[in-house]
């Protein structure tokens, strides 16, 4: 009996395996007088196992049907391959054809464009690029949970349904059982009041950093942003840590603590994949890893940034004035052009920042931080949080907001207040950023984005 087994062990085996069987797909089919070569993947890993079929063999015989994108399960020895380039191949005893593919399966050639293989998501998990991108976020994913729990943090499950808008940028999508004009009667509405996609989960999360001390989010987050750019989805996937008992100074050290990390896993646990990237996408994307493992971030004021861009001579397509947000071209400069070195900046203009962040003794600033790196700009958003009572109602007046809407929030800081501070990382620009990928589009499974949730 033949023992099952991926394709990733068998290619890592060290010695030749008898009686092995394998199930896959078929990626191209070579054949020579009286015997096909296929390369056969079953997505484990990068590289394809060579199956030999003889076309004598009778356990062989539906070879000529064993086309590109069909599944096949093949019964065989793992033996020593004489062909250069591959130490492995498996002669076939037995293979059988499971789901046929007929000449109009979309992937028969190599190097088709990123924009058409956008269009078959649900194929594309089928070549090479799309396996390594998607087995790299899956070893990612594990990485920052493996981050957190070492450090004592607690996994909280925020809710994705919310009733507040966290950032205040009004880039919400409703929730609603209700037909027709909805604003009219919010009453009648399934939670009994407007309900939306949550932009955030850090407002619950700082309920419950004040109980745990150190917790953190991952999940689905949801923003309608109309910005149709290669670094904005509707539907993207954040990591927010918040800690109790801790300021902006504490918040930046985890921040850039954390993007190393997932840097350094990258490195050592997506080996294969990322000699791929190398490779096909971004020549530069090893050195850009080892750079940020091993050089210190760049810390600087807003103020500071501000300047640098003001006396740099560059012009820029957005102007540079303090009081204005910084743009990803901003961004850029700072990390490609200036110090080439990730940077993060910190103590924003409070005008520009929502009303959870802590108000600087300035007055004039809060002690916010963005972390910024090369190829993408700002990469994480975080802060200290407010933890006065008075200051908090005194923001949400400013802002605009009512404090009834944000009562169990305010609550955090009637009862028990303390310093706390986290951060938002965005899972999609980190997989852009180590895999050098440049649409977020190609990081997402299944991407949605303005006009577009097809699949
Ligand atoms: O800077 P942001 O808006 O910060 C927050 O949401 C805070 N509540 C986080 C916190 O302090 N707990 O977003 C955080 C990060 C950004 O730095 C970016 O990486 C990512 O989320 N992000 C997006 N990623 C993809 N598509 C979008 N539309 C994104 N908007 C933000
Ligand atoms: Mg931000």
């Amino acid at each position: 009996m033949a023992t099952y087994t991926l394709i990733r062990h068998l290619l890592a085996s060290d010695q030749p395996r008898p009686e092995v069987l394998v199930r896959g797909w078929v990626r191209t089919r070579r054949d020579l007088k009286g015997c096909s070569f296929l390369a056969v993947n079953d997505g484990s890993c990068l590289s394809h196992l060579q199956v030999v079929l003889d076309h004598q063999a009778p356990g062989c015989a539906g070879w000529n049907q064993m086309s590109t994108g069909s599944s096949v399960e093949i019964a065989g020895d793992l033996v020593e391959s004489p062909a250069p380039g591959q130490r492995w191949e498996l002669q076939a005893r037995q293979a059988r054809l499971v789901g046929p593919a007929g000449p109009d399966y979309p992937l028969q050639k190599k190097g088709h464009s990123l924009e058409f293989l956008r269009e078959i998501a649900h194929l594309r998990p089928r070549t090479n690029l799309f396996g390594a991108v998607f087995r790299t976020r899956s070893r990612l994913a594990h990485a920052v949970h493996r981050f957190f729990q070492e450090r004592d943090f607690i996994y909280v499950h925020t809710p994705i349904i919310t009733t507040s808008d966290c950032e205040g940028a009004g880039e919400l999508f409703r929730v609603t059982t209700l037909r027709g004009d909805i604003d009219a009667r919010p009453g009648e509405d399934f939670f009994g009041k407007p309900a939306y996609l949550t932009v955030s989960g850090q407002l619950e999360a700082e309920a419950f950093a004040c109980a745990l001390t150190r917790v953190y989010t991952f999940g689905p987050t949801f923003r309608a942003e109309n910005s149709n750019t290669s670094r904005h989805a509707a539907e993207f996937w954040m990591i927010e840590p918040e800690m109790a008992f801790c300021d902006l100074e504490g918040d930046m050290a985890l921040a850039e603590a954390f993007v190393k990390a997932l840097a350094r896993a990258m490195r050592e646990e997506c080996a294969e994949d990322l000699d791929f990237f190398e490779r096909f996408i971004d020549r530069d994307v090893k050195a850009r890893l080892d750079f940020v493992i091993e050089r210190p971030f760049q810390r600087l004021p807003y103020a500071e940034a501000i300047e640098i861009l003001q006396r740099s001579g560059r012009r820029f397509e957005h102007p540079v004035e303090y009081g204005r947000n910084l743009q990803s071209e901003h961004e850029r400069h700072l990390t490609e052009q200036h110090f080439k070195a990730p940077v993060t900046v910190f103590n924003y203009p409070r005008e520009i920042k929502p009303f959870y962040m802590r108000l600087n003794d300035d007055g004039r600033t809060v002690a916010a931080m963005d972390v910024l790196v090369p190829g993408i700009g700002e990469i994480i958003g975080g802060s200290q949080r407010e933890e006065r009572l008075d200051q908090l109602q005194a923001n949400l007046r400013a802002q605009g907001l009512k404090e009834e809407d944000y009562w169990w929030y305010v609550d955090l800081r009637r009862f028990g207040s303390v310093p706390h501070a986290g951060f938002g990382l965005g899972f999609e620009r980190l997989l852009m950023f180590l895999t050098g990928v440049g649409n977020i589009r190609d990081v997402i499974p299944f991407a949605r984005t303005p006009g577009n949730a097809e699949f």
